[in-house]
């Protein structure tokens, strides 16, 4: 096979935490054809229908979408266009194209009034108009995608753009002490974990790319659990006395730090199912953070 016969990969939101690392984890698997909002505004599906037309991509990968959790409760159209509607216009391509298709969801579709993990089974109860929008979006790809995978993940962070993790860092050094809600509980999860384990749900056949595993809903977070007084904690103590001004973290109740969207008190995903269809143990939360410091210290970030 010529490398121009490569099958393409289409991956939205190519700036984004997760569509930047897909680009490099999917690289081996095909053409990277990776579009920011620039190259395709998923609030218009015409565009949507004319880039896979130009593309035919083999495989297409939506890691865009509306994420600004707190401005969504006023900005309800443009997060349901972005969220709801275009996941189902991209169904709709893949299908035309005979193709897979890979969107990511969140814990947020949950009410979080749960004691226990959440299975894929488990009913949703979104709290926060980003939540309804993205479950709207994964009702869409279900409904409409012939071969589909929808990966929930939770608390995304990783070395590049806007996380919690980069912002402990920032103010690790601007502060004396940290101000954390205690009493959200969830899984932090590095973004690098997302693509790779991602990767692992594609493989190549002649210059198709096929499912590895069966499609449906799969929750891919890391392992474990913390609330974000905890996660801010493990951040603070990973970084060297002598390069931080915060000596410690003061937990916040979610009463203290208001926000104008409700979040799940509880959205810790069970991974029991992803873990058992690609034959892995994902590894936990603080193994991903130690990793991500790693990437962080060998880069020279
Ligand atoms: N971040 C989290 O904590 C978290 C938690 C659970 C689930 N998720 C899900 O995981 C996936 C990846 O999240 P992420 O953290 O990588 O998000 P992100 O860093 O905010 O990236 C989202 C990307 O979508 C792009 N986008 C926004 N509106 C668009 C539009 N109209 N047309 C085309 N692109 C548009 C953004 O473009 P700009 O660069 O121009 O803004 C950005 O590059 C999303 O499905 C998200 O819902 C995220």
């Amino acid at each position: 096979m010529t490398s121009s016969a490569r099958p393409r990969i289409l991956i939205t939101g190519a700036d984004g935490q997760l569509g930047w690392e897909l680009q490099r984890t999917f690289a081996p698997l095909g053409e990277i054809v990776a579009l920011d909002r620039n190259g395709l505004d998923l609030t218009s599906a015409d565009a949507i229908r004319e880039r896979c037309s130009e593309i035919a991509p083999a495989l297409i990968l939506n890691a865009a979408a509306y994420t600004a959790v707190d401005k969504a409760e006023s900005e309800q159209e443009v997060a349901m266009s972005i969220n709801g509607i275009a996941p189902g216009i991209l169904a709709e391509e893949a299908n035309r194209f005979d193709v897979p298709l890979i969107h990511y969801s969140t814990d947020y579709v949950f009410d979080g009034k749960a004691t226990q993990p959440y299975r894929e089974s488990d009913a949703t109860a979104p709290q926060s108009v980003y939540g309804r929008t993205k479950l709207a979006g994964e009702v869409a790809v279900a409904a409409t995608a012939k071969r589909h995978l929808i990966l929930r993940t939770s608390w995304l962070y990783g070395n590049r753009r806007q996380n919690f993790f980069l912002t402990m860092l920032r103010l690790a050094k601007e502060r004396d002490e940290l101000r954390v809600v205690a009493d959200q509980i969830g899984s932090p999860t590095w973004v690098h974990s997302v693509s790779r384990h991602s990767s692992r749900c594609v493989s190549i056949e002649g210059n198709r790319l096929e499912l590895t595993i069966p499609p449906g809903i799969y929750h891919l977070t890391a392992a474990g659990s913390t609330s974000w007084h905890g996660f801010a904690s493990a951040i603070l103590a990973s970084v060297p006395v002598e390069e931080r001004r915060a000596t410690r973290v003061v937990p916040l109740t979610t009463a203290e730090y208001p926000t104008p969207a409700r979040r799940p008190e509880f959205s810790v995903l069970s991974v029991e199912k992803i873990e058992h269809a690609l034959t892995v143990t994902i590894d936990d939360w603080q193994q991903q953070l130690a990793q991500c410091f790693a990437e962080r210290n060998q880069a020279r970030l």
